[in-house]
């Protein structure tokens, strides 16, 4: 039987909760079509690093982190605890996966599966059903930053964005190949800010060049605040959308919004061709933690992702059609609506896999 080997982070919050629901998903997939979803768990975060002395080698120890190379994929809850110092296990956990695995694309996709879960008037799913590439290993991420005079009256605070025409290069060559991939409205829309961040040149030219070897997909261009705008305006223009690691960061909260919610947004951190991680949008939600109450779909959805990445594209998208259907048939009430535990989410996308499977 294939194995897909998976390094469990669930980590923080509600993290541990959703990833649960997903792990039962994948499992009766794997019964259906006939694949193991093998997991190492990693207890890592917030309350281990707690519990460990809060060391900063406990964070992810590097000899896990050797062993984690070795998977086919990562599959990460959340991170995000209000216990540990802002940003410590967020860049110790998520920021060194990216980085270090070299994931260069943050692959969001933003699609609406029912109007009722817009909250924008007279938007559709057809007017819904974008992807944007984040990218994953550079810009304000990159973690240069620096305090002078630190504490003092005159203390300065900087943080460097950075962009190396490389890291430029394959985000938006990923981009044209998803547009082309895609087949819809076969257009990427650049969104930066090359009018007031003046080193996002880099991107408006690389654009420009990279776009000529793909003649037939249209080149479209938006600022970000502009972008943000027409989200909400004229979410239909979008088909796939590039831009930089904080501005994805950003726009991909306000498309979960447009999409249904946080507990609905899922996604890639890919290298194509290696180790790839797959997590929600969403954070750790501390208050909610060991309520059952948390929404799983968007950890299922990052579950359907893995599997699509790792070759298994049937049962990925038997798994993304059980959500959908169990949405569009009003089974699921919505998202974030508190009309349902976490556990019996997971226990209808589990049974609505076995029917899908079941029928053809
Ligand atoms: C995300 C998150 C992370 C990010 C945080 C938790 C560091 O918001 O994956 O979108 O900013 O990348
Ligand atoms: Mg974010």
């Amino acid at each position: 039987m294939k194995e897909i080997k998976i390094a469990q982070v669930a980590g923080d919050g509600i993290g541990p909760e959703v990833t649960e629901q997903c792990m039962r998903v994948l499992d009766a997939a794997g019964e259906i079509y006939g694949f193991k979803a093998r997991r190492t768990v990693y207890p890592f975060s917030t309350q281990y690093w707690l519990d460990h002395g809060q060391k900063d080698e406990m964070i992810f120890p590097e000899e896990s982190f050797r062993e984690v190379r070795g998977h086919d994929a990562v599959y990460l809850g959340a991170i995000g605890d209000p216990r540990a110092p802002v940003g410590k296990i967020e860049y110790g956990i998520i920021a060194k996966l990216r980085f270090e695995l070299d994931l260069y694309i943050n692959l969001r996709p933003i699609k609406l599966y029912d109007e009722r879960l817009c909250p924008l008037k007279g938007k559709k799913p057809e007017d819904v059903d974008m992807v944007i590439i984040r990218e994953n290993t550079e810009g304000a991420y990159a973690g240069m930053f620096g305090f002078a005079h630190k504490g003092q009256k005159l203390e300065v605070a900087t943080q460097t964005m950075v962009y190396t025409r490389e890291g430029v290069e394959r985000a938006i060559r990923f981009a044209f190949d998803k547009a082309r991939e895609r087949g819809k409205r076969k257009t990427v829309t650049l969104i930066d800010k090359a009018n007031a961040i003046r080193a996002h040149d880099i991107w408006t030219r690389t654009f420009a060049e990279v776009g000529r070897e793909y003649p037939d997909i249209k080149q479209d261009h938006a600022y970000v605040d502009a972008a943000g705008m027409w989200m909400i305006k004229n979410p239909e223009w979008f088909d796939v959308a590039v831009t930089t690691n904080l501005f994805g960061d950003i726009l991909t909260d306000l498309g979960a919004m447009i999409q249904g919610g946080m507990g609905i947004a899922a996604s890639a951190n890919l290298h194509p061709g290696r180790v790839s991680l797959f997590e929600p949008i969403h954070g750790s939600a501390p208050k909610y933690a060991g309520k059952n109450v948390a929404c799983p779909v968007a950890a299922i959805l990052a579950g359907s992702m893995l599997l699509d990445y790792c070759g298994q594209k049937e049962a990925s998208r038997t798994i993304e059609g059980a959500v959908k259907d169990l949405l569009i048939s009003g089974r699921i009430k919505g998202v974030g609506t508190g009309d349902h535990k976490t556990t019996e989410v997971g226990d209808m996308v589990v049974a609505e896999v076995r029917s899908i499977a079941a029928r053809v």
